[in-house]
């Protein structure tokens, strides 16, 4: 949440800071700014409110800001509405201090009381405005430097941090620091990028420095220093990132959201290729032998892919499988008997809550593994080991690649947990990886059959209420597919487990209601079967997905494979139907309203 760029060299800076912007832009959304110093050693600060594009014209594409040093950001507001004022750079109250950040400051009131009380005067409603007097305060009472003055900040401050600082008195210099809000350097020749995330520096490096949780740099054009929190020097070494620049650019699509649908063959099939070899489930990280329970834990999407885990590797492995909202796990004092084995899902690996969950397990002396498609992310580092997903930079907002991928990996883990188990036979462990390899081009044919998904869409574009149903599997695919319309096409609607629905949420049906159902476990195939036809007898409009027909009505065929990895073909016409009804809405796909990618705050 939040994008934070930065540069110094010899080039113009704030061309570079747009463009590093509109790389990060799916990180936030309803404000940007940019601070430039010019030659004069004055920092000229612009802010908009609105899309990154305002910025651009109110800056000339930032030819009106001459200066070869400067920082940038675009903003999903936390403390205080999307407007011009809250947008950051912040300055403190006398100008010689010029701040950008990515988090929250828990203890931002208490701080701004006392700095109240020292003089400081605010003009926005944010906690970075805490921040960037917070740190002048600090340098003008101990006078012992930025390094000093902004670990005093560190020191005293509560929450998530990612900060770039911008100090008149230090022209050529620019300051980072990182509290759980991701942070990264890169380097050049004869200059340095700072940004919150690779793909914003990709065209420029490919050297790049990781920050880590409490350290501080120093950035000149010519050379980094790195700090821990006691202002001791540190020695860091770079990291060549391996990213093809294209896989974060559109490539001819009219969405990333559309480029990132079309791309889940390839990115199932690179995860799937990546662990097995020679008909076996290669980890580099053995599991370990001694696990009696799996907790898995992690956000939004990858929690229904967890939700869907727990079927597959309880059916597959017999082992207990516990899921676990990572923002409930973290603060509920959960029961972790040792032979628990916690498995963290994340995208961008810097999802707050799945992050602290990570630290929760650990902290009681649980093993903790992490799924993870962002290499090098904190919940990467910070796991016992990790497993990563292949599917290359997801941009748009909406996930649908790396849920994708997700559920390739822990169809994966399910296949060896029961191979270790002895609950899954040499043959079934050669069945099960032949089912996997054809998901990808079952997935393909999903595809080339999207136009009657979009046709349906059309039908439908002023639909107000979805109801989901499906049991199992089908259940979870159910929350996939409801959350994906929700979030982008802003339709209300609701999954629901089939047996479930006439304990109360049936009394919403009525004429006209829409109600999907997902069919592809034939233990409970007929019972949802019967569930839809009790809606269709209360006017429901009554749509299927599955293997086989089961009902009048629209139907949605979705290839045979073996049941438990099903969710990966049913979830496809979902995702498919939620991307056609927000363009027919004339919604922004990429960019849902009130959203941001990357949830760095709980
Ligand atoms: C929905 C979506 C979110 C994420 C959630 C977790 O389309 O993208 O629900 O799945 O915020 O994010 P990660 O996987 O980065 O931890």
């Amino acid at each position: 949440m939040c994008g934070i760029v930065g540069y110094i060299g010899k080039k113009q800076a704030a061309p570079i800071l747009l463009e590093g912007l509109k790389k990060l832009e799916y990180r936030g959304y309803d404000s940007a700014g940019i601070a430039v110093r010019s030659g004069d050693g004055e920092v000229r600060v612009v802010k908009t409110k609105g899309r990154l594009s305002v910025l651009e014209e109110r800056t000339k594409g930032g030819t009106l800001l001459s200066g070869t040093c400067g920082i940038g950001h675009t903003r999903w507001a936390t403390h205080g509405e999307p407007n011009e004022e809250n947008a950051h750079p912040h300055k403190c109250t006398d100008g010689s201090v010029t701040v950008v950040h990515n988090g929250i400051l828990e203890n931002y009131r208490e701080l701004r009381e006392k700095l109240l009380a020292s003089g400081y005067v605010f003009r926005s409603e944010t906690d970075t405005e805490v921040i960037v007097n917070l740190i002048d305060y600090y340098r003008k009472k101990y006078g012992q430097g930025p390094v000093d003055a902004i670990a005093r900040f560190m020191t005293r401050a509560r929450g998530s941090y990612a900060v770039a600082v911008l100090f008149n008195e230090f022209p050529d210099e620019i300051f980072v620091a990182r509290k759980d809000s991701p942070m990264i350097i890169g380097a050049g020749k004869g200059e340095m990028f700072v940004a919150s995330d690779v793909p914003a520096i990709l065209s420029h490096t490919r050297t790049v420095y990781y920050i880590d949780n409490l350290e501080l740099a120093r950035i000149r054009a010519d050379g980094i220093r790195f700090y821990n929190i006691d202002r001791r020097e540190t020695v860091k070494q770079p990291v060549t990132v391996d990213l093809d620049e294209r896989a974060a650019e559109k490539d001819g699509y009219e969405h990333f959201m559309m480029k990132e649908i079309c791309e889940q063959p390839r990115a199932v099939r690179d995860t799937l290729h990546a662990y097995v070899h020679g008909g076996k489930v290669e980890f580099p990280c053995p599991l370990p032998k001694d696990v009696t329970q799996l907790v898995i834990t992690a956000c939004g999407s990858a929690y229904h892919v967890g939700a869907t885990l727990q079927y597959v590797i309880e059916s597959l492995a017999r082992l207990p499988v516990r899921v676990e909202l990572a923002s409930e796990f973290r603060y509920r004092d959960p029961i972790l008997p040792k032979g628990t084995l916690v498995v963290a899902i994340s995208q961008s690996g810097e999802t707050a809550d799945t992050l602290a969950a990570v630290r929760e397990a650990k902290a009681r002396g649980i093993r903790t593994l992490a799924i993870v498609n962002v290499l090098s992310s904190s919940i990467a580092r910070e796991a016992d080991d990790v497993l990563y997903t292949y599917a290359g930079p997801e941009i748009a907002v909406a996930t649908t690649k790396a849920y994708s991928a997700q559920l390739m990996l822990g169809y994966l883990l399910a296949v060896e947990l029961g191979r270790l188990r002895g609950t899954v036979s040499p043959e079934d462990v050669s069945r099960y990886l032949a089912a996997l390899e054809e998901i990808p081009e079952r997935i393909s044919e999903l595809l080339n059959e999207s136009e009657e998904i979009q046709r349906f869409a059309a039908e439908h574009v002023n639909v107000h209420d979805v109801f989901m149903i499906g049991r199992g599997v089908d259940y979870t695919v159910c929350m996939e597919g409801s959350l994906k319309l929700k979030e982008i096409s802003y339709v209300h609607t609701e999954a629901y487990a089939a047996g479930e629905l006439k304990h109360g949420t049936i009394s919403l049906i009525e004429d006209g209601t829409l109600v999907v159902g997902v069919i592809t476990q034939g233990s409970v195939a007929e019972k949802t079967a019967s569930n839809l036809e009790e809606v269709r007898s209360r006017g429901a409009l009554v749509v299927t997905l599955g293997f086989d027909r089961m009902q009048e009505g629209a139907f949605f065929p979705i290839p045979r494979t073996l049941e438990p990895f099903a969710a990966s073909l049913a979830v496809v016409p979902l995702q498919l139907f939620a991307y056609y009804l927000s363009v027919q809405r004339g919604l922004d796909v990429d960019k849902p309203r009130n959203l941001a990618k990357s949830v760095t705050v709980e």
